[in-house]
C-alpha cells in the first residue's frame, strides 16, 4: 500500500494537462457492449477504476485492449457470452453496476451483484431497479445478486427519477436503447457525462431525444454498431487543479485540455475568491489572490456546484480570511476528510450535511489517512500548502481518480514523493 510523503509551502508554478474523464469513460465503456462491432474510445485515463472496469467487460467474454500509451481502449463486444458480474470486481467499484443495463438491454438477461457500500455511507441502487421494472424489466434478487430479464420488446412507458441520479440514469439508457418501444427517463441526470454517453449511442444509432434535459425519451432500434470517439476531459479532476492554484498566493497554473463548459458556475464561484480565472479555449489559466475571500457553496445535479468538488472547496476554504460553509445536498454524509484536515490544524466542524470554516488557519504538516477518493485529494491540497512535511496514507484511493498526480504536480512545483507504507 503507498503513501504520499509530501514537503509543503511552496507555490504551484506552470502548466498541467488535464487527463479524459473518469466519471465519463465508464458509461461509454459499457455501452460498448450494446453494439454488434468494435468501438474505439480514445482520452481514456490509465486509471485503476478503468483497469478493473475493462476486467470486468473481460470476465463477461469482450474482448478489451487498452492502448495505454495512446490512452485508446479497443472493445470487441461481439464475443460476449457470459452474463454475469462478479461480486468481487463490482465490490471494488460501483459504476460496475452499469453492467446491468448493458447485459440486460443488449442480451435480456443479467446477473450482476450488488455495489458494496462506499466510505461515506451506503449507496442505494433502488433508482436503477425500480426504473428498469418501470421499464418492464423483470427484476429478482438472489443471495446479493439482481437478476435482470427482459424481452425482445418492452412497454413500459417511464420513470421518474427522486432523486436525479447519475448512474440510474445512465443504467436505464443502456438498458432502454434496444428494447423499450417508447421510455421516458424523467428528472435525469444532465451531467456531461451523461450527454457524452447519450451522444455516443446515438452515433452508434440509438433514437434518444432530450439529450442535455432532464427528460430522455428513448425509441428501440434494431442494432447498434460499433464507432469511434473520443472521450471528454475529466471535469473534476480540472476544477480540482483550478482549487489548488489558487491556495498559495503565489501560485500561477495553466491548464490545457479543457472544456470550461463542463464546469456550470464553477469558475465564478472560484473568481468571488479573489482568483483570476481566465478561459482561453480548451485553456484555463489561474492566479492565486494575495487573500483568499470565503465563498459558502452548496452542492447540487448538473448544472450546480458538483459534489464531487465539496471537500477540495472546502480544503481551499481554510485558507480563507473569515468564515464560509459548504453544504452538500446530494450526500448528506461526504465529510470524512474533516477530522484529517484538523489534523493539520484546520479549523472545522460538521453540522448534518454542512461543514463550517474558519480561516485563514496556518497549517502544519502530520500524518492523515485518505479515504476516499475526493477526500484524499482534498488532503494532498492542503499538504502542498502546509508548513514541514505531510504523510498521506493509502494512496490508493487517489489512483482510482486521478492520472498520474504526483508526475503533475511536482514539474509544477509540488515535493511529492510516492514511498512503500508498511
Ligand atoms: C456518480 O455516482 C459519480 N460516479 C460520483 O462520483 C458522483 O459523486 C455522483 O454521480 C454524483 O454526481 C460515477 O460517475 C462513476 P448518483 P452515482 O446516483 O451515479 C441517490 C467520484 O468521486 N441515489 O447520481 O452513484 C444517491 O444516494 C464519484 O468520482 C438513490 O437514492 O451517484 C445520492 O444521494 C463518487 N438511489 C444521489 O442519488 C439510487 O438508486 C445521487 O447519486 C441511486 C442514487
Amino acid at each position: 500500500m503507498d503513501k504520499f510523503i509530501i514537503k509543503g509551502g511552496t507555490p504551484l508554478k506552470g502548466t498541467i494537462a488535464i487527463s479524459g474523464s473518469k466519471n465519463a469513460a465508464l458509461p461509454v465503456i459499457a455501452g460498448a457492449l450494446l453494439a454488434d462491432s468494435p468501438v474505439t474510445i480514445h482520452n481514456i485515463p490509465r486509471l485503476q477504476d478503468i483497469y478493473t472496469f475493462n476486467n470486468v467487460l473481460r470476465v463477461v467474454g469482450a474482448k478489451v485492449d487498452f492502448k495505454e500509451q495512446e490512452n485508446t481502449v479497443e472493445i470487441d463486444p461481439t464475443l460476449v457470452s457470459y452474463l454475469e458480474a462478479p461480486y468481487d470486481l463490482v465490490r471494488k467499484m460501483r459504476a460496475s453496476f452499469y453492467m446491468l443495463g448493458a447485459l440486460v438491454g443488449k442480451h435480456g438477461y443479467a446477473k450482476v451483484s450488488l455495489p458494496g457500500g462506499c466510505a461515506w455511507g451506503p449507496r442505494p441502487v433502488d433508482l436503477h431497479l425500480k426504473g428498469m421494472e418501470a421499464m418492464g424489466i423483470k427484476i429478482t434478487l438472489d443471495k446479493g445478486y439482481v437478476i435482470a430479464k427482459a424481452d425482445q420488446e418492452l412497454n413500459g412507458e417511464s420513470f421518474t427519477l427522486k432523486p436525479s441520479s447519475v448512474g440510474a440514469t445512465v443504467n436505464l439508457l443502456l438498458a432502454a436503447v434496444l428494447r423499450a418501444k417508447k421510455f421516458t427517463i424523467n428528472n435525469a441526470a444532465k451531467e456531461p457525462d451523461v450527454v457524452q454517453l447519450c451522444n455516443f449511442l446515438v452515433k452508434m444509432g440509438a433514437n434518444i431525444e432530450g439529450i442535455g434535459t432532464s427528460a430522455l425519451i428513448i425509441r428501440k432500434v434494431e442494432k447498434l454498431n460499433g464507432v469511434e470517439i473520443s472521450n471528454d476531459p475529466d471535469r473534476i479532476e480540472l476544477g480540482t487543479y483550478m482549487i489548488a492554484g489558487a491556495m498559495h498566493p503565489d501560485s500561477e497554473l495553466t491548464l490545457t485540455g479543457c472544456n470550461a463548459d463542463h464546469l456550470g458556475n464553477f469558475p465564478d464561484l472560484l473568481r468571488q475568491t479573489g482568483t483570476e480565472v481566465t478561459i482561453d479555449g480548451s485553456t484555463i489559466h489561474i492566479k492565486a489572490p494575495k487573500k483568499l475571500k470565503p465563498v459558502s457553496v452548496k452542492t447540487d445535479i448538473y448544472p450546480g456546484f458538483p459534489t464531487d468538488l465539496q471537500a477540495q472547496w472546502a480544503t481551499m476554504l481554510t485558507q480563507a480570511e473569515g468564515e464560509s460553509s459548504v453544504t452538500d445536498s446530494v450526500y448528506f454524509d461526504r465529510f470524512s476528510y474533516v477530522p484529517e484536515l484538523t489534523r493539520l490544524g484546520a479549523n472545522m466542524h460538521v453540522d448534518q450535511n454542512t461543514v463550517h470554516i474558519k480561516g485563514k488557519t496556518p497549517l502544519t504538516g502530520a500524518s492523515v489517512m485518505s479515504t476516499d477518493l475526493r477526500a484524499s485529494v482534498s488532503l494532498v491540497l492542503a499538504a502542498m500548502i502546509a508548513k514541514n512535511t505531510t504523510e498521506v496514507l493509502r494512496v490508493y484511493h487517489l489512483d482510482r481518480g486521478y492520472e498520474s498526480l504526483e508526475n503533475k504536480l511536482n514539474p509544477v512545483g509540488a515535493k511529492i514523493t510516492r514511498a512503500e507504507d508498511n
